[in-house]
C-alpha cells in the first residue's frame, strides 16, 4: 500500500530546498540502515536547481550510487542530457559518488537498457533491486520519467528499463512502473502552472495520466502554488 503526501509551497525555490532536505534525510537514514545509498535522478527543470543546494549538503556521497529513472539517447555533452546535466552541476564534483547513468549513444537501446538493469541489480540487488529514492518529474501531459501517455513502456511487467519513444518521437530510456514502484521512497517535483491540470487528474486517479499509476511505498509530491492552484 503507497503512502502518499502532497506538499505545497510558495515557489519553485523552496519545493527545490524541500526535495534537497529530503535527499539528504533518505541518502542518511539508507546508509545507517544497509550501508549504502541508491537513489535515481530525474530530468527537468526542477530538480536542477536542487543539484545547487546539494552542492553544500552532508550527503554521505562516498556510500552514493546515482542512478536516472530516464534519459534521452544523446551524449552526456548535449544539454538536453539528464547525466550530463546532473554531472554539470553536481555530482562530477561530488568527491566519492558512484554514478551509474545509461548508455544513451548506443547504437542498440534495447541493449543498453538491458545493461541498465545489470547494473542496477548488481548495486542494488534483483531480481527488482529496491531503489531508496526516486526522483521524478511530471509532464503537463502527465507523463513521468520518460512514460508517456499510451506508450508501450506503461504495459511493461518484466522489464525494468526499457528502450522508449518520447511524443516528438526522440529516443529515450526508461526505468518501468515494476523498478519504480518497488523503490522505497519516490519523490515527484513539480513545478508551474503548466503542470496544475495534470496534477488534478493524478489527484482524481486519472490512468491516462503516467504519473497516476506510481505507487512506491511512499510518494511525496513537493508541489509549488502555482502547480496546486
Ligand atoms: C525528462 C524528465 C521528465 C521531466 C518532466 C518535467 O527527461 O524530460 O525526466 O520526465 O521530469 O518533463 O520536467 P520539468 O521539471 O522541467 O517541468
Amino acid at each position: 500500500m503507497s503512502r502518499v503526501e502532497f506538499r505545497v509551497f510558495a515557489t519553485p525555490a523552496e519545493v527545490a530546498e524541500a526535495a534537497a532536505e529530503g535527499f539528504v534525510a533518505a541518502a542518511r537514514n539508507a546508509v545507517a540502515a544497509h550501508g549504502q545509498f541508491v537513489v535515481a535522478l530525474s530530468g527537468g527543470r526542477t530538480p536542477h536547481m536542487a543539484y545547487h543546494l546539494l552542492r553544500t549538503a552532508p550527503v554521505p556521497w562516498s556510500q552514493t550510487h546515482v542512478f536516472w529513472g530516464d534519459d534521452r539517447a544523446v551524449p552526456q555533452d548535449d544539454p538536453a542530457s539528464n547525466a550530463g546535466e546532473a554531472r554539470r552541476a553536481l555530482l562530477d564534483d561530488m568527491d566519492g559518488v558512484t554514478i551509474h547513468p545509461m548508455d544513451c549513444v548506443a547504437l542498440d537501446l534495447d541493449a543498453a537498457a538491458r545493461d541498465a538493469e545489470a547494473e542496477l541489480r548488481a548495486v542494488a540487488g534483483g531480481p527488482v533491486p529496491v531503489l531508496d529514492l526516486v526522483w521524478l518529474g511530471m509532464g503537463a501531459d502527465g507523463h513521468t520519467a520518460s512514460l508517456f501517455p499510451d506508450s508501450p513502456a506503461l504495459t511493461e511487467t518484466e522489464r525494468l528499463v526499457v528502450a522508449t519513444t518520447a511524443p516528438d518521437g526522440a529516443a529515450r530510456l526508461t526505468m518501468t512502473y515494476p523498478l519504480l514502484n518497488a523503490a522505497r521512497q519516490v519523490t515527484f517535483l513539480v513545478t508551474g502552472a503548466d503542470k496544475a491540470v495534470a496534477l488534478a487528474g493524478v489527484q482524481a486517479g486519472d490512468p491516462t495520466l503516467p504519473a497516476t499509476a506510481i505507487g512506491a511505498a511512499q510518494v511525496t509530491w513537493l508541489l509549488d502554488a502555482a502547480t496546486a492552484r
